[in-house]
């Protein structure tokens, strides 16, 4: 349907769009947590505070909370990575790519919603599933734009 049959314009147009789609949950969920430093250190303090926890969280397990919550990331990207052969071998470059794409939008949904309901385990649950799903769509792409596009 969307097959750029050698055009050149289309080409570009359909990997600016991949690359976009695919790319733009591992740019994101890798830079933006940073930037967000202290709006994530007052949600996860104050999420504890209202589980009853009065004093809320000392400093130094906030550090290994975030340090968890941001590393995690790259545990699940390399799950994905590893998943990807099993994958495209058996279900094929495109579906796995569609698949990948899926899963991310329910981990962006998890962690928006343990936001919402002041849960960081889900956040960093969330953020497990996102990334394995990136890792899958990471490599994926690849193989997709070197194969379909000879
Ligand atoms: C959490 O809030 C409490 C009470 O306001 C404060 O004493 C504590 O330092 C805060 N912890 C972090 C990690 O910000």
């Amino acid at each position: 349907m969307l097959a750029p049959k050698g055009k050149p314009h289309c080409i570009i147009a359909l990997f600016a769009t991949l690359a976009g789609l695919v790319n733009f949950q591992e740019a994101y969920s890798n830079s933006y947590p940073n930037t967000a430093y202290f709006s994530f250190r007052n949600y996860i303090n104050e999420s504890y505070i209202a589980r009853g926890v009065v004093n809320g969280m000392p400093e130094w397990i906030f550090t290994w909370v975030w340090s968890l919550v941001l590393n995690i990331w790259f545990i699940g990207l390399l799950f994905g990575v590893f998943c990807t052969p099993y994958m495209t071998d058996n279900y094929g470059r495109k579906f796995s790519l569609v698949l990948a794409n899926i899963v991310s939008l329910i981990g962006t949904i998890l962690c928006t919603a343990a936001i919402a309901i002041k849960m960081p385990e889900l956040l960093f649950f969330g953020r497990i599933v996102a990334s394995s799903s990136c890792g899958v769509s990471f490599i994926t792409l690849i193989l997709f734009l070197q194969v379909n596009n000879k």
